[in-house]
């Protein structure tokens, strides 16, 4: 997966429309995922999930701060995210498919709050991206 100029440009803006929401899009997204794709919540069984637990809120904070970090680090993901790559494929053992559900949510998120800036050309970006992301946390999964 291969971002182009044009991707890169679309996905830091549509990021900074976000600006201090991401810990609340993340939560959200990370809800939507239990609710929808319940195999989900096995990753999670140390987890209250209920609707905004103080666990669900943390960890979205997380995903939208690793996910701030890849906006800025777009020409070096592999190496912006190798730690994250570490945990996912090597100790939480996270198989690959659950990557394209979580993307999903999040894009149903974004969508659902930005309905005027998530544009198909911002959304095929930002797929894009969230697959680019998603390939290095799942890289070392054997
Ligand atoms: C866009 C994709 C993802 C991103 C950016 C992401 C990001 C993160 C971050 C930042 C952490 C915390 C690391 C730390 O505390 O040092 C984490 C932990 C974790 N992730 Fe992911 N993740 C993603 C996808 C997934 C998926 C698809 C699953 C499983 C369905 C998953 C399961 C977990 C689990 C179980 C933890 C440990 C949570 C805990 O014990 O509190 N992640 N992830």
């Amino acid at each position: 997966m291969v971002l182009s100029g044009e991707d890169k440009s679309n996905v830091k803006n549509f990021w900074g429309k976000i600006g201090d929401h991401g810990g609340e899009y993340g939560s959200e997204a990370l809800e939507r995922m239990f609710v929808s794709f319940a195999t989900t919540k096995t990753y999670f069984p140390h987890y209250d999930m209920s609707h905004g637990s103080a666990q669900i809120k943390a960890h979205g904070q997380k995903i939208a701060q690793a996910l701030t970090t890849a906006v800025d680090h777009l020409d070096d993901l592999p190496g912006a995210l190798s730690d994250l790559s570490d945990l996912h494929a090597h100790k939480l053992r996270v198989d690959p498919v659950n990557f394209k559900l979580l993307s999903h949510c999040l894009q149903v998120t974004m969508a659902n709050h930005h309905p005027a800036d998530f544009t198909p050309a911002v959304h095929a970006s930002m797929d894009k991206f969230l697959a680019s992301v998603s390939t290095v946390l799942t890289s070392k999964y054997r």
